[in-house]
């Protein structure tokens, strides 16, 4: 039995790095600060707050700049029309304050990357960090200098579209690919005219939306908030993310945008958070179909209570503050810290030293590096998630292929979600690539067979089937379109839509060997087409290199290595399913399915455990779970102690042998559990990961450090404590299986 009065933890690790985060009012930047603020008038403030869309050179537009009525113009794309807005704002507006420009840029600007979902599917923070880097060099070409990115919801609901765009279901894999992700756009030096200013979004908890319907209410209790939602955002603090956005949800009935307690006492009392905080579009005014502002008024009230810097959109401010400060319903205070949260992202950026864009005659994208990086983040990205009779890689005697489906040849759609910018005609897709790379040694024989994803039509089914059967293996690319995840694209059904799985049956039917490929932009309920297929790659929606990486790995020029960031279940019943589930008192066993109960069979209470009947208490595959070309094997787990000390690290390490015949990577995963706590716990957490490439027959040892801060969580009187007694760990090849040990904390 573990103390309950657990200890409170200080760490001084992150005290140190909060600190430099604290905005230090002597500093120069602090003091160029004050001196606008002690200048510009109130409307000069509240103009400074205000986020619109582009509308380029109108009048309007012109007219707002001009009069120092806006801070921020989102959208807007092309540099000259940006450089007149940012000279009119410099050089005619009376306070002189640049403009900043922002997009959504969020796995690429024009080179795309794999949907954010994928990027972490390659569980390499590295794939993630080039990315970002590329989207930035891309982007700040145009005079663009934020990203509304990365979002770093953890999110356990594949029915919902913006998962596409979440980097999973686990707060510590989230962490680590958002921090990659803001290090890529921001770069060495934020003020750099190649860097964007990353924004943490969104700004908390809206992956925990109920029933996976977008923009929808969550009821999320303080110690799963703190231990499940907020740790990527705290990472993205200590990783210097210039700008925070707030999220469209309500949480337990506050929405973020009027949620004091996360904007004000978590972000900038505990985090000590000086970047800036910006509303999503519209979610002040939102506050009233919320139902917790009456008029615009009430809401511009209560955001600016709230600590939101910067009005995305939404009219409130500039329409209600001016009269809302006169009648000091909000302190004139209160402004000046929203501007010189604003002011000072601008000094950092380096705009009042360097406000232009250099227009360049040639547009740096799709550059031979940039090009290159996509490929090899498509390839780390694809889950290799079953292969009999390895039937992958395709080897020399397959002389024929038929390459079909819907995403076979569908350049728009291998993008995903989120690239406004993209140009499909500069996509390769897996049909155009097998038939430039490897014509040399198979046969194409190409028939769609449905012309996209959610075609019913069954007409060219019978094409498709004669193209089987002139082959040795078929290639069948299925998976949902790009506008089917992503924002406001929740699904109910997560099933492969239209007749998808009709066409697989009749492709089956010819015995040829079928190898099905899923892109898409969450995980699908795939156990019937898995079980019909011979092998299944997983491929998301991987970008402008989609096509060559699918290629590569089906000829076994790369080989596979990306692990599941999310469990894929096996019905969505099961959502929502994930594997750092709590367990219930009576943890599954003896499990009867459906069909296992006798017809009339008597009513018991007796023995009965916690699953569904109809699925079972698994899920399809989990978290973590991918296989590869070759196999590896784990063993001689060792710990530097088996009883440490609240203030102590644990050292644990394993060997891991690379026992097949190809090169491989493996992504080594480190998972503990907190055996007997004061509250239920996660049965298990991941704690680190580590990639590795083995040549075959080669083993490495590979260690980790388990920190106090790693084995403590937020307790029912929302202290963050390490509580004695007995712990597991695990290190293992996915979250379903490892080599494990105990060890106490005294
Ligand atoms: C709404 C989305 O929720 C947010 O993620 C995005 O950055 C803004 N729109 C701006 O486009």
């Amino acid at each position: 039995m573990k103390l309950l009065n657990g200890s409170i933890l200080l760490f001084s690790a992150c005290i140190l790095c909060t600190c430099s985060l604290r905005n230090d009012n002597s500093s120069s930047e602090e003091k160029k600060i004050n001196a606008f603020l002690s200048r510009m008038t109130l409307e000069e403030k509240i103009g400074q707050m205000n986020q619109l869309t582009g509308m380029g050179l109108s009048n309007d537009m012109t007219g707002l700049v001009r009069a120092g009525k806006i801070g921020s113009i989102l959208n807007e794309l092309d540099v000259n029309t940006i450089n007149e807005l940012q000279r009119i704002a410099v050089e005619e507006s009376r306070m002189g304050i640049p403009l900043i420009f922002g997009r959504d840029i969020i796995h690429g600007f024009k080179t795309i990357f794999p949907i954010p979902l994928g990027q972490a599917a390659s569980w390499n923070p590295q794939v993630a960090e080039n990315g970002a880097r590329i989207a930035a060099l891309e982007a700040s070409s145009t005079g663009i200098r934020w990203t509304f990115a990365p979002m770093i919801d953890v999110t356990r609901d594949p029915r919902w579209g913006r998962v596409a765009e979440s980097c999973g279901e686990d707060p510590y894999l989230v962490s680590v690919m958002g921090v990659a992700m803001i290090k890529g756009f921001q770069g060495d030096d934020l003020s750099s005219p190649s860097s964007l200013a990353a924004c943490a979004k969104h700004f908390a908890a809206y992956g925990a939306t109920e029933s996976g319907k977008d923009y929808n209410t969550t009821w999320v209790p303080e110690s799963q908030l703190r231990d499940v939602f907020l740790p990527p955002f705290k990472a993205a603090v200590e990783a210097q993310a210039a700008t925070f956005m707030c999220s469209f949800n309500d949480i337990n009935g506050i929405p973020s945008a009027a949620n004091e307690y996360l904007n004000k006492n978590i972000l900038r009392d505990e985090w000590h958070y000086d970047g800036m905080l910006v509303s999503d579009w519209g979610a002040i005014d939102q506050l009233i179909p919320h139902g917790i502002a009456a008029d615009l008024k009430e809401a511009a009230l209560k955001a600016a209570h709230a600590g939101i810097d910067m009005d995305m959109m939404g009219y409130a401010y500039t329409n209600h503050l001016e009269a809302l400060v006169q009648s000091g319903a909000v302190s004139e205070k209160a402004i000046d810290e929203a501007v010189r949260n604003i002011l000072r992202l601008k000094f950092r950026m380096g705009l009042f030293d360097n406000p232009y864009t250099t227009a360049l005659d040639t547009a740096p994208y799709y550059s031979e590096d940039a090009l290159q990086k996509a490929h090899h983040a498509a390839i780390e990205s694809v889950v290799l998630l079953k292969n009999k009779n390895n039937v992958l890689p395709l080897l020399d005697k397959i002389k024929t292929v038929a390459v079909v489906g819907p995403l076979s040849d569908a350049p728009a759609d291998q993008l995903g979600t989120w690239c406004f910018d993209a140009e499909p005609q500069h996509s390769i897709t897996p049909l155009a690539a097998i038939q430039h790379e490897y014509a040399q040694q198979v046969k194409v024989i190409a028939k769609k067979g449905l012309t996209y994803s959610r075609d019913k039509n069954p007409q060219g089914i019978a094409q498709a089937v004669a193209a089987a059967q002139q082959a040795d293996v078929v290639l069948f690319f299925a998976g949902e379109e790009a506008v089917l995840s992503g924002e406001a694209r929740s699904r109910a059904s997560i099933h492969l839509p239209g007749a998808q799985t009709d066409l697989l049956k009749a492709l089956k039917k010819t015995g040829k060997p079928v190898v099905l490929i899923v892109m898409a932009g969450r995980p699908l309920t795939i156990q019937e087409e898995v079980a019909e297929a011979d092998a299944v790659l997983y491929a998301f929606h991987g970008g402008t290199m989609a096509g060559p990486a699918l290629a590569d790995l089906i000829f076994g020029k790369a080989v596979p290595s990306g692990k599941l960031p999310i469990t894929f279940p096996r019905l969505v019943g099961q959502v929502p399913i994930y594997y750092a589930h709590k367990n219930t008192g009576r943890p599954a066993s003896n499990i009867d399915l459906i069909d296992d109960i006798p017809v009339g069979a008597a009513q018991t209470s007796i023995g009965f455990t916690s699953y569904h009947l109809d699925a079972g208490d698994s899920p399809l595959f989990p978290f973590g779970f991918g296989l590869s070309y070759t196999t590896f094997e784990y063993s001689d787990l060792q710990l530097s102690s088996t009883t440490i000390n609240k203030n102590e690290n644990l050292s644990v390490a394993c060997t891991v042998k690379n026992t097949g015949s190809r090169e491989g990577a493996e992504v080594v995963q480190l998972y503990t559990g907190d055996l007997v706590a004061s509250l239920a716990r996660p049965v298990k957490e991941l704690k680190g990961f580590t990639k590795i490439i083995l040549q075959p027959g080669e083993s490495k040892e590979v260690r980790f450090t388990i920190t106090p801060e790693q084995l403590s969580f937020w307790n029912h009187d929302n202290q963050l404590v390490l509580e004695s007694g007995d712990f597991r760990v695990w290190i293992g090849e996915s979250s379903a299986k490892g080599l494990e040990a105990n060890f106490s904390v005294k």
